[in-house]
């Protein structure tokens, strides 16, 4: 039995984010996808700075420009290709990728733990 998908790639609008989340065994688990063009990405929605979300808002992970992901707490950015953190104080540390699939415009998980 396959999971389904995490969320359809018309889900998250053309230089924009989104948030979503799984329910697991071990609780819920939240994640962000951004998508540049055809290009999308997804990590964990967690801070390496504390482990918090980075949306204040929900849905809302890039800068104004949309050129980075941003943290609502204290600030920090991230490169949107690969999660590295370019300011803020975890300067050097990276988003968590998720590991995904594309099927039929469907976005899914293939690792969910
Ligand atoms: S919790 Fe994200 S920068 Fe501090």
């Amino acid at each position: 039995m396959s999971n389904p998908p995490l969320c359809a790639i018309a889900d998250i609008p053309d230089g924009g984010s989104e948030g979503f989340f799984t329910e697991t065994s071990d609780g819920r688990l939240l994640y962000m996808v951004v998508r540049t063009g055809d290009a999308v990405f997804v990590y964990k929605n967690a801070c390496p700075h504390t482990g918090m979300p980075l949306d204040f808002q929900p849905g809302k992970f890039l800068t104004k420009d949309g050129s980075m992901i941003q943290c609502s707490t204290h600030g920090a950015k991230f490169q949107i290709e690969d999660g590295v953190c370019v300011s803020g104080p975890c300067m050097g540390d990276r988003l968590e990728a998720v590991a995904f699939e594309v099927r039929s415009g469907d976005i899914f998980l293939t690792e969910n733990k």
